[in-house]
């Protein structure tokens, strides 16, 4: 069977992100059996009517990316106890119609299998979780797994800056790989 195609999405645009760091490990369990690509979207513009049409082309290069993709894992931090600006400004762009007023019509995002990590302190990014959840089912995406793994980094990770995954958290990753993995058939 051909391999599925990936997108991850890390709603942080911080270097060393504990969330990358998951993603990486993620990568590691699916890499048999999928094709991972890391969505660049750092120089998306930001939401704004009056730019929307016609399309910038940053946002032209990531709808394309995700148009083109089987499955799309998103790795969240948790921004009071919701996802981080970029990353709804991201979704944002995604949910909207390719042409003006065609809201009836597919998005880049509608439709898409889509599953759910998150690490930030904590609360293990139950917020953001719960939240990505809900506008991922609002923007007609199918998601797997409901609010997905969460990560709580402990307090000395914030102080060297490096995440170690608890061999609980990699049981879950694994657990959900297989799930995502399976609904993409
Ligand atoms: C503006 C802001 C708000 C935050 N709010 C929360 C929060 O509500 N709950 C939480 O657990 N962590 C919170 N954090 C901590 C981040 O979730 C945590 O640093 C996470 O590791 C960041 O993800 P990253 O390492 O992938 O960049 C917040 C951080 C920032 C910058």
């Amino acid at each position: 069977m051909s391999k599925k195609k990936i997108l991850f999405i890390i709603g942080s645009l911080r270097k060393k992100s504990f969330n990358s760091t998951m993603a990486k490990y993620v990568e590691e369990i699916v890499r048999d059996k999928a094709d991972v690509e890391i969505l660049e979207y750092s120089k998306l513009p930001y939401m704004n009517q009056d730019i929307e049409f016609p399309t910038p082309e940053e946002v032209e290069k990531v709808r394309e990316k995700v148009s083109s993709v089987d499955g799309i894992w998103i790795f969240t931090p948790e921004y009071n106890y919701n996802i981080p600006g970029v990353l709804k400004n991201l979704l944002d762009w995604l949910s909207r119609p390719l042409k003006p007023f065609a809201f009836q019509e597919p998005t880049a995002i509608s439709g898409k299998f889509v599953t759910i990590s998150g690490a930030a302190g904590r609360s293990a990014a139950a917020g953001a979780r719960e939240s990505l959840a809900e506008l991922l089912g609002f923007v007609r995406t199918e998601v797997i797994g409901e609010a997905g793994t969460g990560v709580s980094v402990p307090a000395e990770a914030f102080e060297t800056n490096e995440l170690t995954l608890s061999e609980e958290n990699k049981e879950a990753l694994k657990k959900q790989a297989e799930e995502f993995l399976s609904a993409l058939k």
